[in-house]
């Protein structure tokens, strides 16, 4: 293990204690399966709501790129519930999710920055595992073009896919068709989910591929496909 590795880990496990000051009812998942469990160590996701307060008609009417936000932030359950519409599993096996996906193959992997740092969503647990314990989203916005208000979201959802999950059936047509399909039907769901939880949020698709990778810190095999900066829209109480 690199020294900047161990850096990285202990910045992320002072991040998961803010996070736990911050709200008390986090439980800390530890993964019996194997591996110490600090290094497997996460933070487990309120149950998500199956009853909004509008309408799925409300919501969709509602829908607009918002892109100027308050410096408030979203609670857990909030959070929880915006990951669970991208990736959650809403049947018997893991392949049933909140999204449809061709072949039932999931390639998409989903990761949440916030001022606490970058996690990575386990639809499994319905858990956050810690990337990285420091403020990601201003390199993030300069990795978008400068797109600022990036910078200003409560947090990002970050959609990357592993595009050979789903090629390594599909072929050319998995890679021109399904994923991005696959990836469009999740970023819906989540800005759909923003709405009816009264938030605003925008897709982002325009950045420097490479340059969200690194930001991300996520492996070669993962592309970043899909940006969605959330927050409390301003101007609305
Ligand atoms: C694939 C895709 C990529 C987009 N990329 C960006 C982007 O990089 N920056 C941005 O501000 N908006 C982006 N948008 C949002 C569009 O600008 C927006 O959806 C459009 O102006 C229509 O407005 P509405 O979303 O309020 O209906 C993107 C939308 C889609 C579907």
């Amino acid at each position: 293990m690199t020294r900047r590795t161990v850096l990285r880990g202990a910045a992320a496990m002072a991040s998961l204690a803010s996070m736990k000051a911050r709200h008390g009812r986090i439980a800390m998942a530890h993964d019996t399966s194997g591996g110490p469990s600090k290094e497997r160590c996460g933070i487990r996701l309120p149950r998500p709501s199956l009853k909004g307060s509008i309408t799925l008609e409300e919501a969709i009417a509602r829908r607009r790129s918002v892109r100027d936000f308050t410096d408030r932030p979203l609670s857990l359950e909030e959070v929880g519930q915006l990951l669970w519409a991208a990736e959650g599993i809403t049947g018997h096996a893991s392949y049933l999710r909140a999204h449809p996906s061709a072949g039932g193959l999931h390639p998409l992997e989903v990761y949440l920055l916030d001022p606490d740092g970058i996690f990575h969503y386990e639809p499994g647990g319905h858990l956050l595992r810690p990337v990285r314990g420091d403020d990601q989203r201003g390199d993030l916005a300069k990795a978008a073009h400068r797109q600022w208000f990036i910078a200003d979201a409560a947090c990002v959802i970050a959609i990357a896919a592993v595009f050979g999950r789903t090629t390594r059936k599909y072929g050319d047509r998995g890679r021109m068709r399904y994923v991005p399909m696959d990836a469009a039907h999740a970023a819906q769901n989540v800005l759909l989910q923003a709405v009816a939880l009264g938030l605003g949020a925008v897709p982002v698709g325009a950045f420097d591929d490479e340059a969200v990778r690194l930001v991300l810190g996520i492996p070669a095999a993962e592309v970043p496909l899909y940006l969605i900066p959330i927050g409390r829209p301003r101007g609305q109480s």
